[in-house]
C-alpha cells in the first residue's frame, strides 16, 4: 500500500514511524515532511495547507490511503477534497472539523446536548464583549472562535487584562479573523487530561490518557507552548473518572455529531479538566495531539492502519484496539527562546542507537546534514514498564542528544509522579 501523511512535526513522525510497522505499506509520502522525517518516508515539498497541490499529488502518485494528521487542512476540506477523488482518507471532515475549528460550534454542542464544560457566553462585538466583563467574576478565560495556532486562549486574573485580551483580539485583530468572534468562559480549577480517541461517527474507542505539560518553564512558568513533553497514562484518569468521561462525554459527544449530521470520523481528542464537580470539557481537537502522540502511540499495540482503516470504513465495533500496560514519557527539546525569538541552524547529534526513540519535529537537512529548524525541534521519547522509569529512560536520551541552544523542561512527569505518590 502506498500511503501519504500530510503535516510536518514530531506527531507526525510518530505517525509514520508507527504506519511503517505494517509490511503490507510499501511507501509513505510526507507532505512536507522535514528533515528527521525524511529518514522514515519520502518527503514531498507541498504544504500541509495547500489542499490543492496534496490532492494533485494524491492522484498522481495513486495513494491507496491517506492521514491528514494537522488542523488546518481538515478545517480546510482536505478529507474532503481527497474523497472527492475517490482518496480514502483518516481524518473528519471539513463539517466534522468545526469541532475544533470554531469554539463557538463546539461550545454551543455542548451546551445543546448537556455535555459538562465552562459556562459561557459568545460576543461579536467588543463593545458587548466589554461591558459583560465589566461586571463578572476574575478569573476569567477569553478564547478566540478560529484556529489560533493554539495561542487563541487568553486567562484574565484581572480585568485589564480581560479588556486588553478583548481589544487585542476583536479591534487589533492580532488573530485576523479568527477574533471576530469571542468566547468568555468561567474559569476552571483542576488537573488536565488529555484523552485521544479513534471514532468511526458511531463507536468511540478512547486511546491512553496522557498529561501535556503547555508552559515554556519548569514548575508551569512561563508562556504557553504548542507542549514541552506528555507523560501517558495520566493517573488524574481514574477508572472512575474514565467511566464517567465515556458516559458524560465522550459517547454524547459523538452522538450529538452524529445528530448534527456531521458523524466524526479519524481522532477526536478531548482535553479534559477534572474539577471538583467532576470532568468537563475544555477543548474538543479534531486530530491527534502534539506531543500527546508522541507518547500514545509507542503504547498502541494494534497496527495503527488498522485502527485508522477502521474509524474511515466504520467498522470500529468489531476491531479490537488494546494498548500496553506500561508508561511513556516525552520531553521536547527545543530552540532557547521559544516559543519567542529563537536561532536555527545547529548541527544535531543523535547516538544511532537511540534514533528510533527520537521523533523530529523542526529540522531541515542541509546537504546531508540535520540542523535545527524550528522552536520545538525533536521529543525524546521512553517507554518502560511504570513512569519513573520512563521519565528516568527519556531524560537518559536527553543527555545523549546534543545541539546548540538547546532547552528543555527538567520537570517533564514530576507532577504525575506526585499524583501517584498521593495515591
Ligand atoms: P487551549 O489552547 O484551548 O488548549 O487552551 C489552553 C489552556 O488554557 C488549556 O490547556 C487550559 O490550561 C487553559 N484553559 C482553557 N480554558 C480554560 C478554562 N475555562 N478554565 C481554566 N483554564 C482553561
Ligand atoms: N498538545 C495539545 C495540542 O495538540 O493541541
Amino acid at each position: 500500500m502506498i500511503l501519504m501523511v500530510v503535516g510536518g512535526g514530531g506527531r507526525e513522525h510518530a505517525i509514520i514511524r508507527k504506519l511503517r510497522e505494517n509490511p503490507e505499506v510499501t511507501k509513505i509520502y510526507a507532505l512536507p515532511g522535514n528533515g528527521g522525517i525524511a529518514a522514515d518516508a519520502e518527503c514531498v515539498n507541498i504544504g500541509a495547507k495547500d489542499i490543492d497541490g496534496i490532492v494533485k499529488f494524491a492522484v498522481e502518485n495513486k495513494i491507496d490511503y491517506a492521514v491528514v494528521a494537522p488542523d488546518d487542512p481538515l478545517v480546510l476540506g482536505a478529507v474532503d477534497a481527497l474523497n472527492e477523488k475517490g482518496i480514502p482518507c483518516f481524518g473528519p471532515n471539513a463539517l466534522a472539523a468545526r469541532i475544533e475549528g470554531s469554539k463557538v460550534f463546539s461550545k454551543n454542542l455542548m451546551k445543546k446536548y448537556g455535555i459538562p464544560t465552562a459556562s459561557y457566553e459568545v460576543f461579536q462585538n467588543a463593545e458587548d464583549a466589554l461591558a459583560y466583563l465589566a461586571t463578572a467574576e476574575m478569573p476569567i478565560v477569553i478564547k478566540a472562535d478560529g484556529l489560533a495556532l493554539g495561542k487563541g486562549v487568553i486567562i484574565a486574573n484581572t480585568r485589564e487584562e480581560a479588556f486588553a485580551a478583548v481589544h487585542s483580539m476583536m479591534e487589533d485583530k492580532v488573530f485576523g479573523d479568527s477574533g471576530s468572534r469571542v468566547v468568555i468562559e468561567e474559569f476552571l480549577t483542576g488537573p488536565e487530561v488529555s484523552v485521544l480517541s479513534f471514532t468511526d461517527g458511531e463507536t468511540v474507542v478512547p486511546m491512553v490518557s496522557s498529561m501535556d505539560h503547555k508552559r515554556a518553564h519548569d514548575n508551569d512558568e512561563g508562556l504557553n507552548t504548542g507542549g514541552m513533553g506528555t507523560i501517558a497514562p495520566n493517573p488524574y484518569y481514574t477508572p472512575a473518572v474514565a467511566e464517567e468521561c465515556m458516559n458524560t462525554i465522550f459517547l454524547p459527544t459523538i452522538r450529538a455529531m452524529q445528530a448534527e449530521g456531521c458523524p466524526f470520523k479519524g481522532c477526536l481528542y478531548f482535553g479534559l479538566m477534572i474539577t471538583p464537580k467532576g470532568p468537563k470539557v475544555i477543548e474538543y481537537n479534531c486530530r491527534f495531539g502534539d506531543p500527546e502522540t508522541q507518547v500514545v502511540l509507542p503504547l498502541l499495540k494494534t497496527d495503527l492502519l488498522t485502527a485508522m482503516m477502521a474509524t474511515t470504513n466504520g467498522t470500529l465495533k468489531d476491531t479490537k484496539i488494546e494498548f500496553s500496560t506500561g508508561s511513556a514519557c516525552c520531553v521536547i527539546m527545543a530552540s532557547n527562546g521559544y516559543p519567542q525569538k529563537y536561532q536555527s541552524g545547529f548541527e544535531l547529534t543523535i547516538p544511532a542507537d537511540i534514533a528510533k526513540n527520537v521523533y523530529i519535529a523542526g529540522a531541515k537537512l542541509d546537504n546531508g546534514v540535520l540542523k535545527t529548524a524550528g522552536g520545538r525541534v525533536l521529543g525524546a521519547t521512553a517507554t518502560a514498564d511504570n513512569l519513573p522509569e520512563a521519565i528516568t529512560a527519556a531524560y537518559k536520551l536527553v543527555e545523549n542528544i546534543h545541539f546548540d541552544n538547546a532547552y528543555y523542561r527538567h520537570d517533564i512527569g514530576a507532577r504525575a509522579l506526585r499524583a501517584l505518590k498521593e495515591d
